[in-house]
């Protein structure tokens, strides 16, 4: 459980699932410094919560977030270098290294509004779901500064180039289908279908060996920026890694229930979890 209250931000849990809410409604979940620390706080204490299998993030009040607040994050630091600073680091910190590093696998759920800087978070996280009517907007042009800490690059590294600069130079609004057809996100549903398409899922996800959904997701995102060398050492090393602390016994577990007890089929489905091999009966 966290060890604190929250005042900007809520965490619920239900069956493996927690929901992580940016909780400023009114402001539209802009994110002021002060729900940037219990963001950062709450990431930190969930990754090694017993609890907690699946986060997911979404907002308050029907909108997921309005971007840095501009009073509170931009103006109000305007000539305090060392508060600014910390906001900063605070801001990033959970928003990229956090949740682009996170051990357990991350989903954004997105409705009404998504601007500017939570696009930092939108890409960060493993998969997005959002409604189909909802708002995405770059609107930084609009407003006199660039897609800043992250926003410029991470857009520029997930859709097609021209895409990236179609919508960070005219700041134009779009919705979900549009996002979803140009790659911002992974899928756009009905609005009153959001909440019960982004749980399952999330129940796919708990379905599989955590330290393999790990070090498959770490696998996708590192290899990226890998040259072909790097990427088939990479790969064989992590492949090897796998297999010493993955509690299922996943590869050997698999490997006999597919081959001999003809017992599920991968292309279908995983294995069921608890059902591994004992000590035992993977010697034979
Ligand atoms: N920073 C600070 N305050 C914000 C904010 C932001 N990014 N976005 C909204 N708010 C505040 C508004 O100032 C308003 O506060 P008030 O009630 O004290 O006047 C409140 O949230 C509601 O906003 P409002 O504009 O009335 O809501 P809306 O539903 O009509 O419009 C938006 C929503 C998101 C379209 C509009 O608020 C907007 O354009 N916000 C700026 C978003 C932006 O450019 N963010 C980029 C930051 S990187």
């Amino acid at each position: 459980m966290p060890d604190r209250k929250y005042k900007y931000i809520k965490i619920d849990k239900q069956d493996g699932i927690t929901w992580l809410t940016l909780n400023r409604p009114e402001k539209r979940n802009a994110m002021s410094p002060a729900l940037h620390e219990e963001m950062d706080h709450a990431l930190f204490i969930l990754e090694d919560d017993p609890d907690t299998k699946v986060v997911i993030l979404r907002g308050a009040g029907g909108n997921f977030s309005a971007g840095q607040d501009l009073k509170e994050f931009f103006r109000e630091n305007e000539g305090k270098p060392r508060q600014g600073r910390k906001a900063r680091e605070e801001a990033n910190r959970w928003r990229w290294e956090r949740l682009y590093n996170y051990d357990k696998p991350t989903i954004c759920m997105i409705e009404g509004y998504c601007v500017g800087g939570a696009f930092m978070q939108l890409l960060a996280t493993d998969f997005v779901v959002a409604a189909e009517n909802a708002t995405f907007s770059l609107s930084e042009v609009n407003w006199g500064i660039l897609p800043g800490a992250l926003v410029s690059k991470v857009v520029a590294d997930a859709v097609i180039y021209r895409h990236a600069l179609w919508y960070a130079c005219l700041g134009e609004p779009f919705d979900g289908v549009e996002a979803a057809r140009v790659g911002f996100i992974n899928l756009a549903v009905p609005h009153d279908k959001l909440i019960a398409e982004t749980e399952n899922l999330a129940r796919k996800l708990m379905l599989k060996s955590p330290r393999v959904l790990r070090a498959t997701k770490q696998a996708i995102r590192h290899v990226r920026t890998m040259d072909f060398g790097q990427a088939y050492d990479y790969l064989a090393e992590k492949g090897k890694a796998i297999k010493v602390g993955d509690q299922e016994k996943s590869y050997e577990t698999g490997l006999s229930q597919f081959l001999d007890k003809k017992a599920y089929k991968p292309v279908m489905a995983p294995f069921k979890l608890g059902t591994m091999l004992t000590d035992e009966t993977t010697k034979k």
